[in-house]
C-alpha cells in the first residue's frame, strides 16, 4: 500500500472513530441522565422539534390554560390578560376567527394571517412563525368558550432569527460541518503527503540514477526535516561514490601508464644491448678495442637495467606496503654528520651542513632514510648547471616535528612541473633518454618512505637559481 493511501486511510479512520466515540459519549451521557435509551429520541424532539419554553412562559401558559378550562370568559377580560403579560412575552386570545386580545406590540392583521388555525386535538401546540421578518416561538392551547365558540390562547416569545435558523437546519448544518471536516482532512492530507511523498519521489529517482551509474548530479534537500536529512545523506553517499569511482578510474589510468613506462624504460637499454650483441655476433667488433667498447657498453646498459628493476621492485614493495621498516630512535645531528662524511661527491661540489646545537631524536629507519637523502642529493648533483656547485643540508626544529631541507643551486624546476615531481615516472624534461636520464622514480620512492615515517615531503624551486627539497619527521622521545 502506498504511503499516500496509508495517510488517507489513517485520516479517514481518525474521523470515523472520533465521530463514533462522540456519538457513543453523547449516548452514554443521555442514557446516564435519563436511564432510558428511548428518551434520546424524545430529547431530540423536545429540544429541536417541540420548541422548549422558558419557565416564565411555561407558568404563564399553564395559568392561561387553567383559566381557559375553568373560566374561559375571563380570557375576554383585557385587564385580566394584561396582568399575565411580561417583557418579551406576548399573549394572544382568539375567539372564533377574531383576535380578542393581542399584546400591543403585535400587529393584529399579521397575526390573523400567521397564527395557526384551531385544532381540536391540541397535538401541534408548539412551533415558530415569522411575522414582519421577526421569528416568534409560540405555544398554543385550543379550547371551547362556554358559548361553544372555538378559542385559542397563544403565548409568544420573540426568537433570534439566527437561533431559529440554526435550530431549523441543525441536521443539515451538522451534515455540512461533517463534509467540511472531511474536506479539510482531505486538503491537509494532500499537503502533508505532498511534502513527504514528493521529496521521496525525487530521492527514488536519484537512487535509480545512481543505480544506473549516473553520478553527475546533485541531490538538493529543500527542507531541514528528516526527509531533508535523508536527502543530505543520499547526497553524501553519491559524492563519496563519485569520488571513489574517480579514484578507481585514476588508479586504472595510473596502472596503464605504469605498465607503459616500465615497458619503455626496459625496452630502451634492452634494444641497445641487442644491437651491440648483434654487432659482436656479426663481427663488427673486429678489433680488441672495439670489442672492449662493445662489451663495456653492454655491461653499463645491463647495470642500468638492473638498477631500474631494483628501483621498480623497491617502489612496488613500498606501494604495496610489503617493504619492512625497522624503526629506531635516531639522533639526527649525528646521523646527518655521519651520512655526509661517508658521502662520496664529485670534486668541485661544496657541501654545507647546518645542524642544531642540541641532540634531537626522530623515530626512523636508518637505511630507508639514507635512501631518501641519496635520491634527493643525486638529483642535486644530476641537475646541477653551475660552476660553483653548492648543496646544503639544514635541520630545523618546529613545534611538532623536525624539518630537513636540502638545497642546491642547480637549474631549478619549472613551476608547472613542481606539483608532479613526487609522482612515479614523472620527469620534468620529458625526453627519457637524455644525459641526466633516470626513471623518474627517485622522488616517488623518497615520498613513500617519508609518508611511512609519518612525515611530509615537498619542494620549492626557482628556475635558474636552485631547488629545495624539504621533508618533515616526527620528533621522538629525547633519551
Ligand atoms: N634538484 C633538482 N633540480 C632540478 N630538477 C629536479 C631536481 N630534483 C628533481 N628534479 C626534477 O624532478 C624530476 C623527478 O625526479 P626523480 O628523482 O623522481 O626522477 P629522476 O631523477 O628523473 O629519475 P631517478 O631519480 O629515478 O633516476 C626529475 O626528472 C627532474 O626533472
Ligand atoms: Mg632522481
Amino acid at each position: 500500500m502506498s504511503i499516500k493511501m496509508r495517510f488517507l486511510l489513517s485520516y479517514v479512520g481518525v474521523i470515523f472513530f472520533s465521530i463514533i466515540l462522540l456519538l457513543t459519549a453523547g449516548f452514554l451521557i443521555i442514557f446516564a441522565i435519563t436511564g432510558d435509551a428511548k428518551s434520546i429520541e424524545s430529547l431530540y424532539k423536545k429540544t429541536y422539534v417541540q420548541k422548549p419554553l422558558t419557565t416564565e412562559e411555561e407558568s404563564i401558559f399553564l395559568d392561561l390554560k387553567l383559566l381557559a378550562k375553568n373560566n374561559a370568559k375571563q380570557l375576554l377580560n383585557e385587564n385580566e390578560i394584561r396582568s399575565f403579560e411580561q417583557e418579551d412575552i406576548q399573549i394572544v386570545v382568539r375567539k372564533g376567527m377574531k383576535i380578542e386580545y393581542a399584546s400591543p406590540s403585535l400587529d393584529r392583521q399579521v397575526l390573523d394571517q400567521s397564527l395557526p388555525r384551531f385544532e381540536k386535538t391540541n397535538i401541534n401546540t408548539r412551533d415558530t412563525i415569522k411575522m414582519n421578518n421577526t421569528f416568534f416561538t409560540y405555544v398554543k392551547f385550543d379550547f371551547y368558550f362556554p358559548d361553544k365558540k372555538e378559542g385559542s390562547i397563544f403565548v409568544l416569545r420573540k426568537a433570534s432569527s439566527y437561533t431559529e435558523l440554526i435550530r431549523e437546519f441543525f441536521p443539515i448544518l451538522s451534515g455540512l460541518l461533517l463534509i467540511l471536516f472531511i474536506m479539510i482532512i482531505g486538503i491537509v492530507n494532500y499537503f502533508v503527503s505532498r511534502s513527504i511523498i514528493k521529496p521521496l519521489d525525487h530521492l527514488k529517482k536519484a537512487a535509480e540514477k545512481i543505480a544506473s551509474g549516473d553520478l553527475d548530479f546533485a541531490i538538493k534537500s529543500t527542507s531541514q526535516d528528516e526527509i531533508g536529512q535523508l536527502n543530505g545523506a543520499f547526497e553524501e553517499m553519491r559524492s563519496r561514490l563519485k569520488k571513489s569511482v574517480n579514484i578507481q578510474i585514476q588508479y586504472e589510468e595510473n596502472r596503464k601508464e605504469l605498465l607503459s613506462n616500465i615497458s619503455h624504460d626496459l625496452k630502451t637499454p634492452m634494444t641497445s644491448i641487442i644491437g651491440y650483441m648483434e654487432g659482436i655476433k656479426d663481427g663488427v667488433a673486429n678489433t680488441p678495442e672495439k670489442m672492449e667498447k662493445y662489451v663495456s657498453t653492454v655491461y653499463v646498459k645491463a647495470k642500468d637495467m638492473d638498477s631500474l628493476i631494483d628501483e621498480l621492485f623497491l617502489f612496488s614493495k613500498l606501494d604495496l606496503k610489503k617493504e619492512p621498516f625497522h624503526f629506531e630512535m635516531v639522533e639526527l645531528n649525528t646521523y646527518l654528520e655521519d651520512y655526509v662524511e661517508k658521502l662520496y661527491l664529485d670534486q668541485g661540489i661544496r657541501m654545507e651542513l647546518h645542524l642544531l646545537y642540541h641532540p634531537i631524536y626522530v623515530r626512523a629507519d636508518r637505511e630507508k632514510l639514507k635512501r631518501v637523502l641519496a635520491n634527493v642529493i643525486n638529483n642535486c648533483v644530476k641537475y646541477m648547471d653551475k660552476d660553483e656547485k653548492i648543496i646544503s643540508i639544514s635541520l630545523h626544529e618546529r613545534i611538532e616535528d623536525l624539518m630537513v631541507q636540502i638545497t642546491d643551486n642547480g637549474k631549478g624546476i619549472e613551476s608547472v612541473a613542481l606539483p608532479f615531481i613526487f609522482e612515479r615516472f614523472y620527469r620534468a624534461e620529458q625526453s627519457r633518454n637524455s644525459q641526466t636520464g633516470g626513471s623518474g622514480l627517485g622522488l616517488a620512492i623518497a615520498k613513500q618512505i617519508i609518508v611511512e615515517h609519518g612525515g611530509e615531503i615537498w619542494a620549492t624551486s626557482e628556475v635558474g637559481k636552485g631547488t629545495s627539497i624539504c621533508f618533515s619527521l616526527r620528533k621522538g622521545d629525547n633519551r
